[in-house]
């Protein structure tokens, strides 16, 4: 795979950059990065594809470090939401429940269950595992993203503010799994929490209350989002 110079950087994670070139957008990873993630990462997109949630396509290309993408003409809400528009957060809203309305059955990605335990110690796989369990039992599973916040929501281009029927599109599904929509309110909580106090302050007021109309208990939550944290612990380490 090599680009003629007119590519144009257009996003940065943590593990990769995303380049817009010929009409596609590129991810490329950091040549330490695992080939097998990103493997997982276009079959998890396959199947979020056919669920309806994303029109965004994944195609693999001659290196095995790159992805092609369909482009998304937008941007992500952070501007927005650093701007306080005030339709950002009642976005996010809008983005969980989206996702939590579609019926999981025969969606391919893996139970939250099946995957939580892997690369914690012992300790904590006993912390984290039982609460699965738990919240499992009590109430059903749906789609959750898990890594759901501004920067993963797109929205078109050149819009001076948001407005309560602007579309958005919910990009970068390597985290989704199938779980109660507890512990996808929980990670947002956990990522606020990490990044900003003010965000989480407007989070619990905005965004928080659709959850507990949904027979969330105040413990169901502080349990969640002690398995969440766990788990981002996992990660940056
Ligand atoms: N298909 C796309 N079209 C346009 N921009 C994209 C696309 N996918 C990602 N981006 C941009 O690149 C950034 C990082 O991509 P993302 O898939 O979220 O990677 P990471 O896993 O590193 O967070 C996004 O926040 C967004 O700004
Ligand atoms: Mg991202």
């Amino acid at each position: 795979m090599n680009f003629d110079g007119t590519q144009i950087l257009i996003g940065k994670g943590a593990q990769a950059e995303v380049v817009s070139y010929q009409g596609y957008a590129y991810k490329i990873y950091r040549s330490s990065y695992p080939s097998e993630w990103i493997g997982f990462e276009m079959r998890q997109q396959k199947a979020l594809n056919e669920a309806g949630l994303t029109p965004v396509r994944y195609y693999g290309t001659d290196d095995d470090h790159i992805l092609k993408m369909d482009l998304i003409d937008g941007t992500t809400l952070e501007p927005y939401a650093l701007a306080q528009d005030p339709l950002s957060f009642k976005m996010l809203a809008g983005a969980f429940a989206k996702i939590h309305e579609v019926d999981p059955t025969g969606v391919d990605i893996p139970p939250l269950a099946v995957t939580a335990g892997m690369g914690l110690t012992e300790e904590n796989q006993g912390i984290v595992l039982p609460i699965i369990e738990r919240l499992c039992a009590k109430m059903p599973s749906r789609i959750c993203h898990l890594d759901m916040h501004f920067l993963n929501v797109m929205v078109p281009r050149g819009l001076s503010h948001l407005s309560e029927d602007t579309e958005f599109t919910i990009i970068d599904w390597i985290n989704a799994r199938l779980a109660p929509a507890v512990f996808d309110y929980a990670r947002t909580y956990v990522i606020f929490e990490e990044f900003s106090k003010e965000a989480l302050a407007v989070y619990k007021d905005q965004v928080l209350p659709q959850m507990w109309t949904q027979g969330v208990t105040e413990e169901d939550f502080a349990d969640a989002v002690k398995a969440c944290f766990i788990m981002r612990q996992r990660e940056k380490n």
